[in-house]
């Protein structure tokens, strides 16, 4: 298993609730989101062909109400799960987990953050951070 370590990458106050900041460390680049408090990362590059995901619409989950007949009754947004819309093709992921709603064998990377006082920290590979500084 790779070593790793936590390395700063951004200040909280550069966050706003619900949006995005994407930084470039090691060769990477990385979306940084801010959800109920709770700091999120995720690369920014879609596992479909390789788009800007980081870069796209933060939208909740698509929720559909069926009724005993298996009928479509309404559709409404999630508050809860929020997911990030890839604008490229459309591809969306949940932003907590980096996994595809429909298909959970789909996954962005994501990566372990850490707040510590004003400072983010994200894990990054030893390796990784090693060649490029
Ligand atoms: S590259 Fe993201 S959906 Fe195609």
């Amino acid at each position: 298993m790779a070593k790793t370590e936590m390395v700063e990458v951004a200040t909280k106050d550069e966050l706003v609730e619900d949006g995005r900041k994407i930084v470039a460390i090691d060769g990477l680049q990385i979306g940084l989101f801010l959800l109920e408090g709770e700091v999120f990362a995720l690369e920014n590059r879609c596992v479909h062909q390789g788009g800007p995901i980081c870069q796209g619409k933060i939208v909740g989950q698509v929720l559909e109400e069926i009724d005993e007949k298996g009928r479509s009754v309404r559709m409404s947004f999630s508050d809860k799960d929020i997911n990030i819309a890839c604008p490229w093709h459309g591809y969306e992921y949940n932003i907590r987990t980096g996994i595809h709603p429909g298909d959970s064998s789909i996954r962005l990377r994501t990566f372990k953050t850490k707040v510590e006082g004003e400072k983010i920290f994200v894990e990054l590979p030893v390796k990784a951070r090693s060649v490029a500084v």
